[in-house]
């Protein structure tokens, strides 16, 4: 329509319209060169990849863990390398708020709340170092006595909280409400540090320099806030209205359990008359998606998952009758442990309520293995035990079937001095406390591994080298206390024959690189079908409606070492003969599985109408909703020249109005005959 009205317009029209793109021109130009500098590069975002978000859980009371403003929190990068630059982002640097950089060694729970507390900090990069840990010779940020209010001692036994932990620092059990991130790639890092030196050092060390600065935004929005009993409630409300979605969900995953000898369901088990071998599938971190838990939890399920290839063995098992009082061994995965033992307390729950194949009062013996990574000839395995379940019985035999292989496994006396360790037996403990129960570990008092549940528990700091065939090589540590523990547990059962298992270095070694170095591994490979990522699968338990990729191939080969090769017979029918036999085909080959099993791992406070959130009777560990996780970096110009590039953006609107009010007064001399053509079409 006014495409025919310009081409018409009149002389005197475009002579005035001239003028006024002229002085509009003039005055862009000459506006824009006050703040070209800034102009170039204000509000460039450059986003940081490969990092690992801190977030929020909620128990019963409280809430731990991170969270960003909702549309992110903005800093002056600030690198911490000494008590000077630390000076500098709490109380001497002019341009706060800052986001801090920092290694390893300087995220400690001092500088962590200072920074919390300083007002000054919006929030935390933590940088990987080059290299392994070289200078960071211990780092966990769960407690100093992990689980201490989820176990038997009370606060008012002097074991409540003995220092297992002493590396712990419990920042993960605390409020921080500032975003924090792990960025471990290390492209990413210089990126950050090459913006910090180029735009953020201050001169000599001591002057600021001037604006432009660097500047970054972290954003991590947390949905849910509060406690528990509070989230889930809003949850519910929101449920009703279509399209919401709830703000956060119960941690938990699945337990995975079998027996060694088949069952049958419609007999129940006597008083006294099963083992148990237990481990712990989760681990835990600050950070998401790094929680390797290589010490902290492989070392015990990859050596329980040995166990089980020994005594599944054909030509094992069919010499193991349960003639004896000791009629079947159960293997058990509880996952969500770290988190006030979700998996197993669940578990004792079901025997409670009869929805489990026995009762807490049929377990003879509860063997665990916790830590169980040992590479030095010095070191020694030790056996614990509770005051009031002490029983020579079962580590006598350790002891005898570990000479067997130069192990050195050791009671740990006295036994009333630090009580039982952190571990999945507590849990029994609190229901049956006369229970007998070892916890094999490789630690007396303080726990060897500095970095407990956290994410520099890896392979490096576990001391694990793939195919390494020395004598005091993890694997073979390892092997050999596998092989100790089935050779007990074959006399436990009081076979007649005098069956033995040799330690099975292959199967250890190649567990470990599945569990630490590669899930894309043979063994996972040829169980799945399929391909799988080259790292490690995250060991933490998650929330309970997702089962992790860790637990669900660690039933895997549960079935598979502890399942039975069914001959002759198509793929076809296999499946066909899932439902009703418990058949299930893998590897090329059909199992007879049915005695492989896997129940829900979710806190009971959660199934329990009117329970009492505060009791502490039960983990309530939620995790909250967030929506997205993103870092990025920024040159920020000072806040004057954001003001003048404000104001003359203004003054443009003004003076822009002005000339459109003055070309509409002489819109008739302008736009005559347009203005009328327009009309007519
Ligand atoms: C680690 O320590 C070495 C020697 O003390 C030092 O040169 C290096 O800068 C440190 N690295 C980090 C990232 O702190
Ligand atoms: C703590 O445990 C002891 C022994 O188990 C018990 O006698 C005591 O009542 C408990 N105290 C509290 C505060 O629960
Ligand atoms: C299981 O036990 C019941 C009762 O003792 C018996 O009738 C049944 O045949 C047994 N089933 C199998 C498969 O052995
Ligand atoms: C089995 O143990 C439970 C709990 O200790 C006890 O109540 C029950 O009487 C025992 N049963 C037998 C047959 O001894
Ligand atoms: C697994 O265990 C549950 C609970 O004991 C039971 O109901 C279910 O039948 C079991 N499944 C198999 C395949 O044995
Ligand atoms: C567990 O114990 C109760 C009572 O002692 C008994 O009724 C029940 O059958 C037992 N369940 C199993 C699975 O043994
Ligand atoms: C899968 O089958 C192959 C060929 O029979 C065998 O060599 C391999 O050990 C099997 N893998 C597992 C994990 O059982
Ligand atoms: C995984 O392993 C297979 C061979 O086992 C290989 O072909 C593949 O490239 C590996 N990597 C990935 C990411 O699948
Ligand atoms: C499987 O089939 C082969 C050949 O048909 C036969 O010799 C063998 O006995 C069968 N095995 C079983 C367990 O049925
Ligand atoms: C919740 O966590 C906080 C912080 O770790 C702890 O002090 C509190 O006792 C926990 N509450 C419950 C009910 O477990």
């Amino acid at each position: 329509m006014g495409v025919t009205g310009t081409s018409h317009r009149g002389l005197h029209g475009h002579h005035v319209i001239w003028s006024f793109i002229k002085l509009l021109l003039l005055i862009l130009i000459s506006s824009s060169s006050l703040s070209l500098a800034d102009r170039t590069f204000t509000k460039v975002y450059e986003p940081i990849s490969g990092i690992n978000a801190c977030f929020k859980r909620l128990n019963g009371t409280h809430e731990i863990g991170c969270r960003s403003s909702s549309k992110g929190d903005v800093g002056i990068l600030h690198l911490i390398e000494d008590k000077h630059s630390l000076d500098w982002v709490l109380k001497d640097g002019p341009n706060a708020p800052y986001i801090t950089m920092l290694y390893p060694v300087d995220f400690t729970r001092e500088n962590i709340m200072q920074f919390r507390d300083s007002g000054r900090v919006t929030g935390v990069l933590l940088l990987k170092e080059k290299g392994i840990n070289t200078n960071t010779t211990s780092f966990s940020t769960d407690s100093s006595c992990p689980n201490q209010n989820s176990g038997i001692y009370n606060t008012s036994s002097s074991k409540h909280c003995q220092s297992w932990n002493p590396a712990g620092n419990s920042l993960l059990w605390e409020n921080l409400n500032f975003p924090i991130f792990y960025v471990h790639s290390e492209s990413e890092t210089e990126k950050l540090l090459k913006c910090f030196d180029n735009f953020n050092r201050p001169k000599n060390g001591i002057t600021s320099q001037g604006w432009p600065l660097c500047a970054t935004q972290l954003r991590s929005f947390m949905l849910a806030a509060v406690d528990t009993p509070t989230c889930l409630r809003r949850s519910s409300v929101f449920n009703m209205n279509p399209g919401a979605g709830k703000v956060c969900d119960p941690l938990g995953d699945q337990n995975i359990w079998a027996s060694l000898l088949p069952h049958n369901s419609s007999e129940s088990y006597p008083n006294n008359s099963i083992i148990v071998i237990a481990a712990r599938l989760d681990g835990a971190s600050l950070f998401d998606e790094v929680s390797p838990s290589a010490d902290s939890s492989i070392s015990g399920i990859v050596t329980v998952l040995s166990i089980m290839k020994h005594l599944g063995e054909a030509s094992v098992r069919e010499q193991l009758g349960g003639e004896g009082p000791i009629k079947n061994v159960y293997f058990m995965l509880f996952n969500g442990e770290a988190f006030g033992y979700i998996g197993s307390s669940r578990i004792v729950f079901d025997m409670a309520q009869n929805n489990f194949p026995f009762n807490i009062s049929s377990i003879r013996y509860f063997i665990e293995v916790n830590q169980a990574a040992v590479s030095s000839p010095a070191a020694s395995y030790f056996l614990h035990q509770s005051e009031l379940s002490q029983s020579r019985e079962l580590t006598d035999i350790f002891e005898k079937h570990g000479k067997a292989f130069n192990l050195k496994v050791k009671v740990v006396t006295p036994q009333n001095e630090w009580g039982v360790p952190p571990s999945s037996l507590q849990s029994f403990l609190k229901e049956r406390p006369d229970l007998t129960g070892v916890v094999l570990t490789n630690h007396k008092q303080e726990y060897k591994n500095k970095f407990y549940n956290e994410m520099f528990d890896d392979k490096e700091t576990m001391g694990y080298v793939y195919g390494d065939r020395n004598v005091y090589s993890v694997q073979r540590n390892m092997a050999a206390l596998a092989a100790t523990l089935a050779n007990s547990v074959i006399e436990l059962l009081s076979s007649p024959s005098e069956v033995k298992v040799e330690p099975d270095l292959e199967t250890v070694d190649e567990l470990l690189h599945c569990y630490l170095e590669s899930a894309n591994c043979s063994i996972f490979v040829e169980l799945t079908g399929m391909k799988q990522i080259e790292q490690p699968y995250a060991t933490y338990v998650g929330v309970a409606m997702h089962l992790t990729s860790m637990s669900q191939v660690s039933k895997l080969v549960t079935s598979r070492y502890l399942g039975y090769l069914v001959d002759n017979i198509t793929e076809d029918e296999c499946w066909k003969l899932q439902k009703d036999k418990g058949y299930y085909w893998m590897n090329e080959s059909c199992y007879d599985i049915s005695h492989v099993n896997s129940t829900e791992a979710k806190s009971p406070a959660f199934l329990l109408d009117g329970y009492d959130w505060s009791s502490g009777k039960y983990s309530t560990w939620t995790e909250s909703i967030w929506q997205s996780f993103t870092v990025r970096i920024f040159i920020k110009p000072s806040l004057v020249h954001e003001i003048i590039t404000l104001v003359s953006g203004i003054l443009m609107l003004v003076f822009s109005m002005l000339v459109v009010r003055k070309v509409n007064e002489k819109a008739d001399i302008i736009f005559q005959r347009s203005r009328t053509e327009a009309l007519v079409c």
